[in-house]
């Protein structure tokens, strides 16, 4: 055991690392897609996740401004979806026409819910509070949603 920089000591203990990607609305009711790493269970009862957002994002102004997100977990075949919406901001293109995912409204506030994904949980967000130069966003999960069939993505399905 070494002593190393963080950086370094993080990049190489991080995998196998699980990817989502958080579902959110904008101003104009404009849909989008944010890939993330950072996110994590956070509660039982209630089900709670927490997803960590850049303040540079377009998704964090979304999330300030529309309270709700929908938090997916993305197949295995899903790795072109995540390198777009990992790579590219709503500010910039509209995700889902550039995409072209499968989706149908959700159940809690009408978030999109992707049909080809692992798993969808429809969050409502209870509290937030600032980490650095990321926002962590809490949100209680209202609806899951589940494909059994489905293998989920890693972070090295993206490399
Ligand atoms: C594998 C991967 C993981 C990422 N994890 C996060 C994350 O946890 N939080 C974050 O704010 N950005 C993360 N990003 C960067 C955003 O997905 C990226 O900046 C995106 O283009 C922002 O989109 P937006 O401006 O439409 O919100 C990640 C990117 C990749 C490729």
């Amino acid at each position: 055991m070494k002593r190393k920089d963080f950086s370094k000591v993080h990049a190489a203990s991080k995998h196998p690392a699980r990817v989502a990607l958080a579902i959110v609305k904008d101003k104009n009711e404009k849909y989008n897609m944010i890939t993330l790493e950072w996110f994590m269970k956070t509660s039982i009862k209630p089900p709670m996740f927490a997803i960590s957002i850049g303040h540079t994002r377009y998704s964090h102004e979304c999330l300030q401004s529309f309270r709700f997100f929908n938090l997916c977990l993305p197949s295995k075949e899903m790795t072109d979806v995540s390198k777009i919406c990992g790579s590219r901001s709503g500010r910039d293109i509209d995700k889902f026409e550039v995409t072209k995912v499968d989706w149908f409204n959700g159940k809690l506030a009408k978030l999109p819910i992707l049909k080809d994904a692992k798993a969808n949980f429809e969050c409502k967000i209870v509290t937030q509070v600032k980490s650095g130069d990321h926002t962590i966003f809490v949100g209680e999960v209202k609806h899951s949603w589940l494909d059994e069939e489905k293998e989920v993505q890693t972070v090295k399905d993206l490399m």
